[in-house]
């Protein structure tokens, strides 16, 4: 199945998922990474592996940008789209074209702590454990369905830091491996 990665930052979950899709058993074929933000480290670590990368800013028109990402997912045949850190909402009309074809890794244990602040917010709820969530994307921001999750214990000393580099360690773990069931459910049309 033909993929592409949104970025907005570093990229360690893209780099994991690009990793993932070279191993001659995968179903994934990562044809494009699509950034909004021009300065983000991981439109070099993408081309670095090989990957076309591009940079879309993402500019005042919502529409006109997904408008013009939808164009290049088009051109590239592209089958489903994997958010790796992708920091922009889209919006209803774009993830209706692709139902069932975006998937998205949030840091907590949804639907505990939606949004921006995830990992910042599980601290100050005091939470003992939080984690990792795939799932599809739908209108509602943080809300489709739950594909896998993962859980990592918070500890007394944690802070923001510490704490999301744990739960990024599960995220580098799971999110390939939800990459490959959904590439293999449409390579094979379960
Ligand atoms: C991850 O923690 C992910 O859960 C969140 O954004 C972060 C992206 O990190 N959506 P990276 O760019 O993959 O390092």
């Amino acid at each position: 199945a033909n993929v592409a990665i949104f970025i907005s930052g570093t990229g360690s979950n893209m780099i994991n998922l690009i990793n993932q899709a070279s191993n001659p058993s995968s179903y994934s074929n990562i044809r494009l990474v699509i950034c909004n933000r021009p300065e983000a480290h991981g439109l070099e670590r993408a081309r670095e592996k090989g990957i076309e990368a591009i940079c879309i800013p993402h500019g005042d028109d919502r529409h006109a940008f997904e408008d013009k990402i939808h164009q290049e997912l088009i051109k590239r045949d592209i089958d489903f789209i994997c958010l790796a850190g992708f920091m922009r909402i889209l919006t209803g009309e774009f993830t209706q074209k692709w139902i069932n074809r975006i998937i998205n890794i949030h840091p907590s244990i949804l639907p505990s702590f939606k949004g921006a602040h995830a990992v910042k917010l599980a601290l100050e709820a005091g939470v003992k454990v939080t984690g990792c969530t795939a799932h599809f994307v739908s209108e509602e921001v943080d809300a489709g369905k739950i594909i896998a999750q993962e859980v990592v214990a918070v500890e007394e000393k944690d802070d923001e830091k510490t704490l999301h580099s744990k739960i990024q360690e599960k995220e580098h773990l799971m999110f390939p491996k939800v990459m490959e069931i959904v590439a293999k459910s449409i390579v094979c049309g379960i």
